[in-house]
């Protein structure tokens, strides 16, 4: 047995704070110390406002950062978990990376892996710059034996490309490598590391390595069935995570390619997706068509296994993959084109609201969006404005997303076509259109402007998708948006006051949008 006090978790961000603090929380006797190079996230860690939003995780980190004493003594925590009376504070947070990973007898590596932008392998191949140079640190510092572990996404075989690196480094001393991919899914991570439907655990067929695999094994085993951790081989474990992100963006886009058949036809998406779903080798699952899918994962990663088949001389392959990117940029396009048919075919003069800019609900994530898609098209048909709602995310966070189309639509100007606003009153306000984009149910649950005729493409998502345009018209029924399911970081949504209303339902300013 490799004993394990101390876990060092390099990479603070959507993965590597919730996986540690998760791992903390149920090994109360084993310190984890979370670091990274970014001061602001990591004082943000350390606050009472997390860098990141996840139902339920506050409570988690409260419990394994603070103690029980001190949860106590606030009174704020507001889990269902028992908690020991006893228990000490046995998670933190620092940028102090060498001196935590000299300590650790496991190192977690949680950093970021994102498609290279230049270069060879431009726009497919994986940016392992991160990976690499959290291995330089550990292969520099780490005590001999720290067992390191892959919790990034990364291409096949980047095990061997850690284990050179620490050879290079420290010729001869050894160090375990395992694969322990990361299934969980924005806005349910707490549920999803909770309640895991398996841990994979990739190692080395060597007696280090087995030794390792099972270290990391007790430590799942503290809150996880052991029947779910699945010990495989190192390279099956790098690869499973990529195929089983690819095998989820495929079932999107194949559902998305019926609905665009669906739309030529009279057949309905929901109805099809519903039936399809009963029979129990499909399930139902992934299978709402929409705006097709958008986050910080299944683009790059689907793109690295393309470029990973092309490298091994595998053309068909990759050109198979390829395709459920090519769709889900089809279904983005399709969708903003219908939204300038609608309007007339210009958008020159006209207020579009977009409410939802993340990928989907419960996030605040606002990396790789499709409403990004989606607004990059409707610019180039300058609209007067293009307003922006999101319940999570912030708006310097969608900013910087925008920041690609600087140079062509000078987005961050004042006075520029883009405003991100805090409410969604304000950004409906006089629109011409209102863009639902994801699917929280605050948008899904409403009722707005509920008199006029979704257009043809709404309709053929049967409302039941994120994905909606609804049109305002001179007399639609008092809006109504539900607030949303947790306090949000920005303002509260206030009950509607007559005076909104009025403001909500002007005559439209330009009559032909309201011919659908
Ligand atoms: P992220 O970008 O939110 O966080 C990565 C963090 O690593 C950043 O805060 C960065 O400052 C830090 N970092 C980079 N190099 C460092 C170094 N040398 N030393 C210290 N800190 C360093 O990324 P995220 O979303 O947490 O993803 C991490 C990995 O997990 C990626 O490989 C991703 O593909 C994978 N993954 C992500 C999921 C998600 O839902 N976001 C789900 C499953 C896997």
């Amino acid at each position: 047995n490799v004993p394990i006090r101390t876990i060092c978790c390099i990479g603070a961000g959507y993965v590597g704070g919730p996986t540690a603090a998760v791992i903390a929380l149920h090994n109360p006797h084993i310190r984890v110390v979370v670091v990274d190079r970014d001061q602001g996230r990591i004082d943000a860690w350390k606050s009472r406002h997390l860098p990141i939003h996840e139902p339920g995780l506050e409570d988690v980190v409260r419990i394994a950062r603070d103690g029980a004493a001190e949860v106590r003594r606030r009174g704020d925590s507001a889990t269902g978990e028992a908690i020991d009376a006893a228990r000490q504070p046995n998670l933190f947070f620092s940028t102090a990376c060498i001196a935590t990973i000299k300590e650790a007898d496991m190192c977690l590596i949680s950093v970021n892996t994102p498609t290279k932008t230049r270069g060879v392998g431009a726009g497919r191949a994986t940016d392992m710059a991160a990976l690499e140079g959290a291995c330089r640190d550990i292969a520099m510092h780490a005590k001999a034996g720290c067992i390191l572990v892959e919790k990034s996404t990364v291409p096949c075989k980047t095990g061997q490309l850690i284990k050179d690196i620490m050879e290079a480094h420290r010729p001869g001393v050894v160090f375990p490598v395992l694969s322990n991919p990361e299934f969980l899914s924005e806005g349910t991570a707490i549920r999803d590391l909770m309640q895991p439907d398996r841990v994979v655990i990739g190692c080395e067929s060597t007696i280090s390595g087995h030794r390792a695999a099972a270290a990391l094994a007790n430590l799942y085993a503290a809150w996880v069935p052991r029947s779910r951790i699945a010990p495989i081989g190192i390279w099956s474990s790098e690869l499973c995570k990529l195929a089983a992100n690819a095998m989820l963006a495929q079932r999107i886009s194949s559902i998305n390619s019926i609905s665009a058949i669906c739309e030529r036809t009279d057949a309905d998406v929901g109805e099809i997706a519903k039936s399809i779903g009963l029979d129990p080798r499909i399930g139902p699952q992934f299978l709402k068509a929409g705006l097709g899918f958008g986050g910080s994962c299944f683009r790059k990663d689907i793109a690295s296994l393309t470029y990973l088949a092309e490298s091994l001389g595998l053309p068909e392959v990759a050109a198979y993959w390829q395709q459920v990117l090519t769709m889900n940029d089809f279904q983005r396009d399709r969708f903003a084109r219908h939204v300038i048919a609608s309007l007339n075919n210009s958008l020159r003069g006209k207020k579009i609201a977009i409410l939802g800019y993340a990928f989907k609900k419960n996030t605040g994530d606002a990396r790789e969006s499709p409403a990004l898609d989606v607004i990059r098209i409707l610019l180039e048909e300058g609209p007067k404005s293009i307003t922006i709602y999101d319940p999570l995310c912030s708006e310097a966070d969608i900013r910087r997303e925008l920041s690609v189309l600087e140079r062509e639509y000078a987005v961050s100007m004042p006075d520029g076509p883009v405003r991100v606003v805090s409410d969604p009153y304000t950004a409906c306000t006089d629109s011409n259109a209102v863009l639902i984009l994801a699917d929280w149910d605050m948008f899904k649950n409403s009722k707005p402007f509920t008199s006029s005729k979704p257009v043809t493409m709404a309709e053929t998502y049967d409302g039941a998708t994120p994905t909606d345009i609804l049109h305002l018209t001179p007399n639609p029924k008092r809006a109504t948006i539900n607030k949303p399911p947790t306090p949000p970081r920005t303002p509260k949504l206030s009950p509607l006051s007559p005076d909104l209303t009025t403001r909500l339902l002007p005559e439209p300013p330009c009559p032909a949008d309201c011919v659908v």
